[in-house]
């Protein structure tokens, strides 16, 4: 789905950025260049930004539960 139509940036390339190193709505928007012309994409482009983090979050604790896990 396009989330940027002006960059022509989908909510995949958002995911793939924070995936690729990306840790904030201002690292996706230098990266990818998102919302730099209207701007009408902004608040989804955050919503995008603020889910896969989550997502990114809790996989990690879930990692890290499992490696603990594992270890012990
Ligand atoms: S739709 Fe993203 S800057 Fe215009």
């Amino acid at each position: 789905m396009y989330v940027c139509l002006c960059q022509g940036v989908t909510d995949g390339q958002i995911r793939d950025a924070i995936y690729e190193g990306c840790c904030s709505y201002r690292d996706v928007r230098e990266t990818l260049g998102v919302a730099s012309q209207c701007g009408k994409c902004a608040c989804l482009a955050k919503q995008v930004v603020r889910e896969t983090l989550a997502n990114v979050h809790s996989s990690h604790a879930a990692a890290a539960h499992t490696s603990n896990f594992i270890a012990a």
